[in-house]
């Protein structure tokens, strides 16, 4: 049984000290937040993480994973430190490190015995070096260690999953035997590992999430095209996808990318580019396209109903992808604020995000299902893609509503089908999007009636 020490327990710390816990290591998690710590003891989890509550209760049943606020408890005995500390984006889009350099600060006076230092969190590129140069400046006693970059790549909503049977480990360090204690600890999980220098493997996670997010500007870029050419994107995506070479995944057209990683990881990847004197204009254009698509959601409805003032609309779905009650960078606050921002009334539904969401979007009046939701609706927005969405008795959704208008920020409908269905429907990049015809209007209103 090796022991882990967590430092860190937000959403990638969690998960990798419940993880690990399960995968029979000993597991020591710490953080300063006591309130947060003490809610963990209760078995109260501060996120909401498919499969993680249970995964921590049984750990910690079975004693191997502990919760602390205490730096010594948590690094008596312990021979691997992971760092899972928060690196929100700063003003100029460059990551802030200050918790980070906290964490060395506090291993450096903590430690007293050596320690294989394991980075999760994404930093920039230097960092490692950085963090080796924080705890060697502020040791008392030289004691000897190593640090190791291991990028995390955990979806929200299927993090546990994500973290058991991952595509790759990837580890970096100039201190080979390090990274290879570090790939043992990871040898259960059966996935190829990649071991590299420690600048290497920091630049591989950010490289991933940028290319992940380009994907999804790609599609976009290409969905606004479709609606000229009157083509459906996403039959253009499944036609793509089964080139091996370009894959199914990451080509959903719509309201675009949020969330705590790919916003901030091309905003600092670009900082740093440029910080260097590079001109990073991909990263800037997959930027500037997915800010697009929020003003974008306004505008079109915008198009399909008139003036927005004293309209009633719905958003079903507030969390920035669906599985999670992250409100982070979501796509729902840009929406909301600019439908409130041209006079309308704004309520939503969210099956678990809707009370993070209230403090963020504290004018939204929040609505305790999706047909409570439509009633009086002049329009519904679909914001996220939740399951529950696609089984909606749309007929019912329909009589419901003041005006039987769906805007689908994620193309979860099949366009034929809601206009059979006496919706008048707009999707993103599904063939013709403009204004609402007056076939369409005369079409609706006979099904309605
Ligand atoms: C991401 C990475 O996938 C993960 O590897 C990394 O370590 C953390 O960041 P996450 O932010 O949880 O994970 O969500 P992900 O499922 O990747 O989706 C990110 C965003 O892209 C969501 O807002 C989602 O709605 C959007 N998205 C995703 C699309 O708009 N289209 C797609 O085809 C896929």
């Amino acid at each position: 049984m090796k022991q882990i020490c967590v430092i860190g327990v937000g959403y990638v710390g969690l998960v990798t000290a419940a993880c690990f816990s399960d995968l029979g290591n000993k597991v020591i998690a710490l953080d300063i937040d006591e309130e947060k710590i003490k809610d963990l003891e209760n078995g109260i989890m501060p996120i909401y993480e498919p499969g993680l509550k249970e995964l921590v209760d049984r750990n910690v049943q079975a004693g191997r994973l502990i919760f602390t606020t205490s730096s010594d408890e948590g690094l008596e005995g312990t021979e691997f430190v992971f760092i899972a500390v928060g690196t929100p984006s700063g003003v100029d889009g460059e990551a802030d490190l200050r918790h980070v350099a906290a964490v060395a600060r506090t291993l450096a006076m903590g430690m007293s015995a050596p320690l294989i230092i394991v980075n999760k969190s994404t930093v920039p590129v230097g960092t490692g070096d950085w963090v080796a140069d924080i705890i060697t400046e502020n040791q008392s006693n030289p004691v000897a260690f190593s640090v190791v970059s291991c990028p995390e790549f955990l979806r929200e909503g299927s993090a546990i999953g994500d973290f058991m049977h991952p595509h790759r480990t990837v580890l970096g360090s100039l201190d080979r035997e390090a990274a290879e204690k570090v790939a043992q600890l990871h040898l259960p999980l059966r996935a190829p590992i990649v071991i590299t220098d420690l600048r290497t493997a920091e630049m591989i996670k950010y490289a991933s999430n940028a290319f992940l997010a380009t994907k999804i500007s790609f599609i976009n870029e290409i969905a606004n095209i479709c609606e000229e050419l009157g083509a459906d994107v996403k039959e253009v995506a499944i036609g793509m996808g089964y080139d091996k070479r370009i894959g199914h995944m990451f080509l959903d057209a719509g309201l675009g990318y949020g969330g705590s990683c790919f916003p901030k990881d091309v905003q600092a990847l670009a900082y740093m580019a440029a910080e260097k004197g590079r001109h990073p204009q991909l990263l800037r254009a997959v930027m500037e396209i997915n800010d697009d698509r929020r003003r974008f959601a306004v505008n079109r409805l915008e198009e399909m109903l008139g003036d927005l003032k004293g309209k009633q609309i719905g958003l079903l779905g507030l969390s920035f992808k669906p599985n999670t009650d992250d409100m982070r960078d979501a796509p729902s606050i840009d929406i909301a604020s600019g439908f409130f921002n041209k006079g309308a009334t704004v309520k939503a539904y969210d099956p678990v995000a809707m009370q993070a969401a209230s403090t963020i979007l504290p004018d939204i009046e929040m609505k305790p299902d999706p047909y409570a939701l439509a009633e009086g609706c002049d329009a519904l927005v679909i914001v996220t893609e939740w399951n529950e969405f696609l089984q909606l008795d749309l007929d019912q959704i329909r009589k419901l509503m003041r005006q039987p208008i769906i805007l689908d920020g994620r193309n979860i409908y099949n366009p034929d089908k809601m206009k059979s269905r006496g919706f008048v429907y707009r999707g993103f990049g599904r063939g013709y999007n403009g204004t609402i015809t007056e076939e369409e209007g005369k079409a609706a209103a006979t099904t309605a009636a």
